[in-house]
């Protein structure tokens, strides 16, 4: 009985020990957020109007447009993109010098304005004049810059998705930290108890004298940290929580085999989706020509490049690359983005013309990407997820009438993409 007891205590002790680190790690974790969320917050409507900076929200909207338009491919407020992060702009310099600045960015710099030469040799890039804006929308721009909301996504990156996750996860944490701190307070109460308990019955234990000699042993027993650690408790414990932490990891690593979202190799000619795609709006399909017929998207040959590059650009050192790839008769050696094993079988045609699904389903915002990125995750869960949500697009589709009537005598439930056979093996597999 004791025994048990005091079996009780050690694991209690255990406990509380596990759940202490639990709480110190869960509190740096915490720290961390809320440091992100003032940080957010500084950017954002916490601060004061800076230096004569309107508050005003019409003005703050238009700040957003202009930055939007002018600013946004290279800066965000709370982040490096291609110029420096904007966060607190106004404390670093001055309101007339930043207008300066923004108007003029080459000549500051060549002026030898030491804060704007240290800028330059920090970026080696100069910003593009903007002469263009007046100073009135300067300082919008800047009042957004300080005045705006900047907790949601600045920029089509996923760094800044998660960025916008901040004060939910602090609020997440926060509701944690509570259940974690109460649990503490509650085992620290049961521990009191319990040996307050042990040690009342070990002393009217140690008044009896009919004990014999095993009990006599157990009741004079002491706490000894030596004992404590070589016990089977403990020791079993601790080899759980290891075996639990490398399966974990290894499970992990497995799993991350071959994935490869994210992935934005450099390639030989700077191709720009942004650009061609998004700012001159040229059609995917008169690039990607075999999208809606093929099980494959083809990549452009340069001959497509040419349409337009015999005569605009003629002499940028990118489209020397292309004529010779002409000249030469050898393709451009672009480098593959998206790449889904041998053992998958994937149809463009059979999901973008009979699926009637957009690319941005699987591709992401393609006509803001500078450089283009795999963005979905391509493992076979995102396929069947998928095919477990999507209607089939049957409407004016003859081919599924005969199925539609079938399946609306079994279902009141629309057609998925899971009851035309989309979740067998064979449909993916070779
Ligand atoms: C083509 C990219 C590009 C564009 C567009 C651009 N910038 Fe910049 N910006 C930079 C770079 C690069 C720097 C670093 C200084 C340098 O090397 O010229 C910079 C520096 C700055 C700085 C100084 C930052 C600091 O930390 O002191 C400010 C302010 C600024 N930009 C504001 C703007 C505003 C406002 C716009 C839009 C009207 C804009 N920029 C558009 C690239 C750009
Ligand atoms: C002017 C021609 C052109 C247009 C228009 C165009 N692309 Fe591309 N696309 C290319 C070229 C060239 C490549 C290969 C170079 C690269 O990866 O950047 C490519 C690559 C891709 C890739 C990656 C292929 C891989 O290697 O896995 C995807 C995805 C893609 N494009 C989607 C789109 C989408 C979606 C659109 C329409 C919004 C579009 N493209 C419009 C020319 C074009
Ligand atoms: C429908 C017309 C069109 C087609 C097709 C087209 N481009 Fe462009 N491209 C443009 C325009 C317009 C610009 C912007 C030129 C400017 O900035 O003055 C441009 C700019 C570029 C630039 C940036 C300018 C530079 O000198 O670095 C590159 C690189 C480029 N194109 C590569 C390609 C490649 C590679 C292809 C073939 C896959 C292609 N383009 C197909 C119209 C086209
Ligand atoms: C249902 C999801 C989905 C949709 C919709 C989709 N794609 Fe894809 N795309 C993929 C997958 C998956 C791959 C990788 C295929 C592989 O490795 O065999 C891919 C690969 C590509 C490639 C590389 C060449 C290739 O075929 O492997 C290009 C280019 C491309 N897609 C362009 C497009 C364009 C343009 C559209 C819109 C007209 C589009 N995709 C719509 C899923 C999709
Ligand atoms: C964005 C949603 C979406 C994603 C992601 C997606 N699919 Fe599909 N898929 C569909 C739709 C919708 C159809 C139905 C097209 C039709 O009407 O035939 C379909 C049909 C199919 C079919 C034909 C099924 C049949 O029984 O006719 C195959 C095979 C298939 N998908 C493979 C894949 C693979 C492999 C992937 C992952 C690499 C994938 N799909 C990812 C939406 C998706
Ligand atoms: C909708 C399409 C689809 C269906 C249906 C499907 N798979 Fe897959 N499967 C895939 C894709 C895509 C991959 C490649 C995933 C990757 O590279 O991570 C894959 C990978 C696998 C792998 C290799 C392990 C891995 O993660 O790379 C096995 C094994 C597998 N599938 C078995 C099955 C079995 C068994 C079924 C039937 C119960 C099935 N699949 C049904 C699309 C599908």
């Amino acid at each position: 009985m004791l025994k048990n007891r005091l079996l009780l205590v050690f694991f209690g002790l255990l406990w509380c020990g596990l759940v202490c680190t639990n709480v110190t790690l869960a509190q740096d974790a915490a720290k961390d957020t809320t440091k992100q969320t003032q940080a957010t917050d500084q950017g954002g409507g916490g601060t004061p109007a800076a230096g004569g900076l309107s508050a005003d929200a019409a003005v703050v909207d238009q700040g957003k447009a202009l930055f939007d338009g002018n600013c946004k491919q290279c800066h965000a407020i709370n982040e490096q993109v291609v110029g420096p992060a904007l966060k607190g702009i106004t404390e670093r310099r001055t309101l007339p010098w930043l207008v300066n600045f923004i108007k003029y960015p080459q000549k500051t710099i060549e002026s030898g304005d030491p804060y704007a030469k240290a800028l330059y040799d920090k970026y080696k890039q100069f910003m593009p004049n903007h002469d263009f804006l007046k100073d009135e929308e300067v300082n919008a721009i800047l009042s957004y810059v300080v005045n705006g909301k900047h907790d949601v996504a600045q920029t089509t990156t996923t760094a800044t998705t998660e960025g916008g996750g901040g004060e939910a996860k602090s609020q997440n944490s926060g509701i944690l930290m509570g259940v974690i701190a109460g649990l503490v307070i509650l085992l620290v109460l049961v521990l009191a108890v319990l040996t307050l308990l042990a040690s009342v019955l070990s002393r009217y234990l140690a008044k009896e004298k009919q004990l014999d000699e095993i009990d006599q042993e157990l009741v004079s027993q002491q706490f000894s940290l030596g004992k404590f650690v070589r016990s089977q408790a403990f020791l079993g414990t601790v080899t759980f929580i290891f075996v639990a932490l490398v399966a974990k990891s290894v499970t992990d690593g497995a799993l991350a085999i071959g994935v490869q979202q994210g992935y934005a190799p450099e390639q030989p000619i700077p191709f720009s989706h942004k650009l061609h795609a998004g700012a001159y709006e040229i059609d995917c399909k008169y690039c990607h020509t075999t999208v809606e017929k093929s099980k494959q998207a083809s990549i452009p040959s340069a001959n497509i490049c040419m349409n337009c590059h015999n005569s605009i650009k003629t002499t940028s050192p990118n489209m020397q690359k292309i004529y010779a790839a002409i000249e030469n008769d050898e393709p451009i050696q672009w480098v593959r983005v998206h790449n889904l094993p041998d053992l998958a079988y994937f149809n463009h045609a059979q999901h973008v013309k009979v699926g009637g699904l957009d690319c941005t389903n699987c591709h992401g915002d393609v006509k803001n990407m500078e450089v283009i990125q795999q963005q979905s995750i391509l493992t076979m869960g995102w396929c069947i997820d998928c095919h477990r949500k999507t209607d089939v697009n049957a409407k004016g589709n003859a081919y599924y009438d005969k199925l539609l009537e079938l399946h609306g005598t079994s279902s009141k439930k629309p057609l998925k993409v899971e009851d035309i056979g989309g979740l067998e093996c064979g449909k993916c597999h070779y």
